[in-house]
């Protein structure tokens, strides 16, 4: 077994608050453990340019309340191609780095799995606001990005009751309508509208019109990123044609992946970083930390990009034949459990709000 002396530390990806309650975790956890912390700075391509420090338990002070990551991000193409991970390698090499804690999305990931080839052990931890990661029940930024879209689509309800509109808000999730759905239900909308579920148009526009006349003034419908990016202006349209309501249309964007992380993510981040530094220290690596059931455990990096895969309706046949029954056996119940969770909270938004 490697042994573990010195590591790295890196978010990579969208940001998400919580990343650095995270890079604190784990740089406290390999401190305590005899094990030196080096910070990569700007993900990938911090690697690749050799932007990495070392980091004592007094540089990560103070971070865990706030947003953003103190060891910035980016998104490197060049971390792509073999020549890009072969450069990544031999500068984890020439810092001495036994190993690598990656935090990010599935981008993220996939590169992980590319340099713990190359030779350098990685673990990656999922760290993303759009908790679109089949493998654990939660990134570390969903809860504090579902906090600020609730408290601004509060915001938003005010002046729509005041003036008797309706507001359509585009919330965040290229891929996974999470916050919609959550956040759905914890602003009272009306309904909303994610890729995974398909939406009952006539359905919602005969309860509005109803709800109108018995004296409802204010609607919220939230409508998910992925939808596409005209899709909210021309919903907005439809909804004054169909049910003659003022509409207005706003897009939260970016404002949803900042602000000081919730108890949830800062707790959440704090125990994905120990269990990250646990198994790389004791060996683990092409691991990722997961949520499931409640407790943090750890999967496979192929297993758990695999899934993911499965669930975003990207595995071929050809790699699904190529998967032992045992182990697609779990991964459909795991993927099983998000659908079924989703219909489970869409059902309640269309029965209870209105
Ligand atoms: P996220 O990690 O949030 O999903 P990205 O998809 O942008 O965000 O991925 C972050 C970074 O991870 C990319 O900029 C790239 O450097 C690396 N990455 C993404 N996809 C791959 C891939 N298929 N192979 C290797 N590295 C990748
Ligand atoms: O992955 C998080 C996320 O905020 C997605 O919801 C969104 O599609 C994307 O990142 C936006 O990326 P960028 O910061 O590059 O605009």
């Amino acid at each position: 077994m490697a042994e573990f002396k010195r590591i790295g530390v890196l978010t990579s990806g969208g940001d998400a608050p919580g990343m650095n309650a995270a890079v604190r975790a784990v740089t406290r956890l390999a401190l305590y453990k005899g094990v030196e912390v080096y910070g990569i700075y700007n993900g990938y391509q911090g690697l690749i340019d050799g932007q990495i420090k070392q980091l004592g338990a007094r540089d990560v002070s103070y971070i865990i309340n706030r947003g953003g990551t103190m060891l910035y991000t980016a998104r490197c193409p060049e971390f792509k191609t073999k020549e890009g991970v072969e450069k990544a390698a031999a500068k984890a090499r020439e810092f001495g780095l036994d190993g690598i804690v990656t935090i990010g999305g599935d981008g993220t990931f996939r590169g992980a799995v590319d340099l713990t080839d190359a030779g350098i052990p990685c673990i990656g931890i999922p760290g993303t606001i759009d908790n679109d990661i089949a493998s654990t029940e939660m990134t570390i930024g969903f809860d504090t990005a579902m906090n600020t879209v609730v408290d601004l689509v509060d915001k938003l309800r005010d002046t729509s009751e005041s003036h008797s509109r309706c507001t359509i808000v585009e919330v965040m999730g290229r891929d996974a309508g999470d916050i919609a759905l959550n956040t759905a239900i914890a602003v009272g909308a009306v309904t909303t509208v994610i890729k995974e579920i398909p939406t009952d148009f006539d359905h919602v526009f005969e309860k509005m019109i109803e709800a109108r006349r018995a004296g409802k003034r204010n609607f919220i419908i939230i409508t998910a990123e992925g939808m596409g990016r005209e899709y909210g202006e021309e919903l907005t349209q439809l909804i004054e044609k169909r049910t003659g309501i003022e509409a207005r249309f706003a897009r939260l964007a970016h404002i949803q992946r900042g602000g000081s992380p919730t108890l949830q993510d800062r707790v959440l981040a704090t125990k994905m970083g120990c269990a990250a530094v646990e198994s790389l220290v004791s060996g683990q690596m092409k691991k990722v930390v997961c949520q499931r059931h409640n407790s943090i455990i750890t999967m496979d990096i192929h297993d758990a990009l695999q899934v993911d895969k499965l669930m975003k309706g990207k595995l071929s046949k050809e790699e699904q034949n190529k998967i032992p029954p045992n182990i697609m056996y779990d991964m459909k119940k795991i993927v099983a459990e998000k659908e079924a969770y989703k219909q489970y909270l869409n059902y309640i938004i269309d029965h209870i709000t209105l």
